[in-house]
């Protein structure tokens, strides 16, 4: 195994490649470059979802604040570049902000960014998977919390992975504790579709940076350029789903393994669910969530939930 390659990467690509399930779980797209490319990707003319749900969450914040008070600790799930939070960090005045990333360097960089906008606030970065059981912070242990899932990241996890992850959230903040969630809404599939096939290809660099990715850390040599990004809309899924395929017969070896793929063959490499109201509803309350307001942005683009994990008092 080469030397810095993180064993779980390895063994993700390796059964992807040997057991050709051609699939690979979404997480591994999110390097220090696909960080900065999915950064890139918030800027695009197509890419609706981060414009809409940074104008919800200013409109929103204030009555935010006034269902779940102030002075909790807010804890964001895959906190990324950080640049949502103030909205809600000035509404909420929070006693400590845990932001959990699993890329450790661009955690840091966005936190010592924040830290200079609220010099008084207590950061708490945790860098880790937050898919996996995660600790928070001691310093926080004895608040009550406000969770923050922005972005409609929960749409990157099919539906028992997302409902794993809610019940996770729950345990982790308590009973009593308040969740606030982005979920990108159903909508006309020419939208959608454009926002995942943007006319400056960042979206095709984004995803075909995981092949340079297995490059680098896995001793690969996958003729990158004889692969190409694809994004479908599957409406009995109710998602979008990216894939890199194959443009031509190739063959190449990774981590002293050689495969082959032919033409047309595609590696499945992201899902981006899309929510109806009583999905998602159903979806928190499947997770231990409660529904206790939702806002919706113009034109039902985009909704933000907030929901409360309660002591559970009703029948099975
Ligand atoms: C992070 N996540 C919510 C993005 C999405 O919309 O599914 C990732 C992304 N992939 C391609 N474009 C954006």
């Amino acid at each position: 195994m080469p030397e810095a390659a993180d064993p779980a990467f390895l063994a993700d690509i390796m059964r992807c490649f040997t057991d050709k399930t051609y699939a690979i779980p979404a997480r591994w797209l999110y390097d220090r470059q696909g960080s900065e490319l999915f950064e890139a990707i918030t800027q695009l003319p197509e890419y609706y979802l981060t414009r809409v749900e940074t104008a919800l969450l200013e409109a929103v914040c204030p009555h935010v604040a006034d269902i779940t008070g102030k002075s909790r600790a807010v804890v964001e799930f895959g906190s990324g570049s950080s640049t949502k939070t103030p909205h809600l960090l000035s509404a909420v005045d929070p006693a400590a902000y845990v932001p959990i990333d699993i890329s450790a360097d661009f955690l840091a960089s966005s936190s010592a960014v924040l830290q200079e906008q609220f010099p008084e606030l207590n950061i708490l970065p945790v860098a880790a998977d937050f898919m996996h059981p995660l600790t928070l912070p001691s310093a926080v242990a004895d608040l009550p919390k406000l969770g923050f899932f922005p972005g409609s990241t929960i749409g990157n996890m099919v539906p028992r992975s997302s409902i794993d992850l809610l019940r996770a959230m729950r345990g982790n903040l308590g009973v009593g504790a308040y969740l606030l969630i982005g979920m990108d809404r159903i909508k006309d599939e020419g939208l959608m579709l454009a926002a995942y096939n943007d006319q400056q290809g960042v979206t095709s660099q984004f995803t075909l940076n995981l092949l340079t990715r297995i490059n680098r850390e896995l001793d690969g040599d996958i003729p990158v350029s004889s692969f190409r990004h694809l994004s479908i809309w599957n409406d009995r899924y109710s998602r979008i789903e990216a894939y890199i395929e194959a443009r031509e017969d190739v063959r190449f070896t990774i981590n002293g393994q050689s495969f082959a793929m032919a033409a047309g063959e595609k590696i499945h490499a992201e899902n981006s669910h899309k929510y109806g109201l009583r999905d998602a509803r159903l979806m928190l309350r499947a997770g231990g969530w409660s529904p206790v307001a939702e806002w919706n942005a113009p034109d039902d683009a985009y909704t933000l939930f907030l929901a409360e994990a309660r002591q559970s008092k009703s029948a099975p």
